[in-house]
């Protein structure tokens, strides 16, 4: 079952995970907890709550937030940071009632799901308000082929010639994959929480290779991913990239009793009574996310 090989990968990198992470900045972290309250939630349930390190900082910022996941050893750091409810359950089949939470919510693992709709509308069902998402919007981070993901690209390349078959999400990486959902499934309001112009080494992208930290590392030979990123640390030398970095909460609303249900869904609408658009909210949409939604 794919849930189980995931968690099996997931506690394999648990030790890495939160040293090889862009760290969600306090500002940003507080932004998230002021727009949820906007929007009516005092309780979550972070489905995939990993290591807890969004969670643990959302509860002290007064929050009700439980967590979900699939690998022991993500819980087990989740646990070590405190947080205080914590269940082992897979995002396709919470293992609580309708409407046990405000809302559920997602940070970083929407991308990684063979099943997002399901995930969505499973946490439709948990959340009274509906589902939640910190996502990168259209119009944020480096765009997919530019120069801005000449390293990873490099070290894909590299492992292409040397004859590794990677899984389609190593593709794009995760921004596309979000961006991509974004547009499949266009939530009804979008809510921009942190926004800021970034310089990053270009070498930064290699520390999760190098580490062996990204799930789709772990079945390539240890010499032949390290030959790889040796390759593209020469050739990026110390070059930078400069880019708009966005972050934003997507709200996908419960839908309405008798109304079709996520997974039944066409792609690219919104469900009953959303916005819709084939390309899903830009960063413009953020005015949407003033409001708060209809209990
Ligand atoms: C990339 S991590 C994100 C963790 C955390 N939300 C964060 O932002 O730091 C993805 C998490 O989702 C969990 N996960 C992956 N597939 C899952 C599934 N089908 N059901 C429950 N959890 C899952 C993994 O075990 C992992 O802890």
């Amino acid at each position: 079952m794919r849930t189980l090989r995931d968690a099996a990968d997931f506690d394999e990198i648990a030790t890495q995970y939160d040293a090889t992470r862009e760290p969600l900045e306090g500002s940003a972290l507080e932004t998230i907890a002021t727009t949820l309250r906007d929007w009516g939630v005092r309780s979550v349930l972070e489905v995939g709550v990993g290591t807890g390190r969004v969670a643990a900082p959302l509860a002290a910022l007064g929050l009700e937030v439980t967590g979900v996941d699939a690998s022991l050893g993500m819980l087990a750091r989740a646990r070590a940071k405190k947080v205080a409810r914590l269940v082992r359950g897979t995002a396709y089949r919470l293992p609580f009632g309708d409407r046990t939470f405000d809302v559920g919510f997602f940070v970083h693992v929407l991308h990684l799901l063979e099943d997002p709709a399901g995930a969505i509308g499973e946490a439709c069902r948990v959340g009274r308000l509906g589902a939640v998402a910190l996502v990168r919007p259209p119009g944020s981070g480096p765009a997919d082929g530019t120069e801005e993901w000449s390293a990873r690209r490099i070290v894909l390349e590299r492992l292409r010639q040397e004859g590794v078959t990677l899984p389609d999400r190593a593709r794009g990486g995760p921004q596309a994959r979000e961006r991509e959902l974004l547009g499949q499934f266009p939530p009804q309001r979008l809510a921009v929480v942190s926004e800021a112009d970034v310089t990053e080494p270009l070498a930064d992208q290699l520390a999760m290779f190098e580490r062996r930290a990204s799930r789709w590392t772990l079945r390539i030979p240890p010499e032949t991913l390290a030959k790889a990123v040796a390759e593209a640390r020469e050739l990026v030398g110390d070059r930078t990239h400069s880019y708009h970095r966005v972050r934003a909460l997507a709200l996908w609303e419960r839908p309405p009793r008798g109304s079709p249900s996520w997974g039944d869904r066409p792609h690219g609408t919104a469900g009953p009574g959303g916005p819709g658009g084939a390309n899903g909210p830009g960063v413009g949409a953020r005015v949407a996310g003033r409001a708060g939604p209809s209990p």
